[in-house]
């Protein structure tokens, strides 16, 4: 499970070039319609990260060592994590157009991210933050285990890497808040619990639906054909997906005395098991 880090200013661990995208195995990956849909929605949601930065930028403003660490180090590598994944989309489907299905994605999804919709408290905000880098841990975790091609599995760790380090920092910058503006361990249960609800919601469905419109112009996308990919990423996770270090890393914050976590820990793994891949 990550420890709590210090924020320092750190070299990018590794860039675009760093990625062998010209051994790319096509055969093991260009049939596969679901990795498609994957890739291509996860690199529309990275995308979008200077917008998330943006917001989060104004909401901490006054906070001059989360503020640096947001527009040097989150910001350009959440970025590069887009770079990279629409680089290995367009390289294997040449013939998507990731541009027109990125701003479809864009125009609909920019209305979910107003600043407005940032936790009441700087404290619960950096916990927030604490969830959805695990979110994304633990989805480029399983990526990493079940991604059927070898220049994907090392893009994706690369990036799993990342978002681990991400927690860190927030984690840090959480604990520096909850010293001055404590918040009680239910009240920080509560944001774990509405965080999770909302990841993957909204934001994965606008980004699949996008890609299938610009992929198969003049069909209609519905609810069941998201539902239909869910149940193939639940497929995928049923097995490899992290769910210890996921609920480890949801726990973390809220310090729970040491009996109690120990009963909690496999209690919720087995919840999260039956939430992730039922
Ligand atoms: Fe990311
Ligand atoms: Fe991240």
């Amino acid at each position: 499970m990550p420890e709590a880090v210090h924020p320092s200013a750190a070299p990018h661990p590794w860039t675009l070039n760093d990625i062998p995208y010209a051994a790319i195995q096509h055969d093991l990956i260009i049939a596969q319609d679901d990795w498609f849909y994957a890739l291509a929605a996860a690199s529309f949601v990275e995308s979008l990260s200077d917008l998330y930065a943006d917001n989060l930028l104004v909401y901490m403003h006054g906070d001059a060592e989360t503020s640096a660490w947001l527009r040097e180090q989150w910001e350009p590598e959440e970025m590069q994590h887009g770079r990279a994944l629409r680089r290995y989309v367009e390289t294997v489907w040449p013939e998507f157009d990731w541009q027109r299905a990125f701003d479809g994605f864009c125009a609909d999804y920019r209305p979910y991210c107003k600043p407005e919709l940032l936790e009441p408290t700087r404290t619960l905000e950096m916990m927030a933050r604490c969830v959805v880098e695990t979110g994304t841990s633990g989805l480029y975790g399983l990526f990493a285990q079940v991604a059927p091609e070898p220049v994907l599995r090392e893009l994706v760790a690369h990036i799993r890497n990342d978002e681990v380090r991400h927690y860190k920092y927030f984690y840090h910058f959480f604990l520096r808040h909850q010293a001055t503006q404590a918040h009680s361990r239910w009240r920080l249960a509560r944001t774990v619990w509405q965080r999770l609800h909302e990841i993957g919601a909204e934001d994965a469905y606008l980004a699949v639906k996008h890609a299938h419109q610009v992929r198969h112009p003049g069909q209609v996308f519905e609810r069941t054909d998201f539902e239909r990919f869910q149940c193939v990423a639940g497929r995928w996770a049923r097995d490899d997906y992290p769910y210890e270090m996921t609920v480890k890393m949801l726990l973390k914050p809220l310090h729970l005395p040491g009996l109690l976590n120990r009963l909690l820990l496999p209690l919720l793994i087995r919840r999260a098991r039956h939430v992730v891949a039922p």
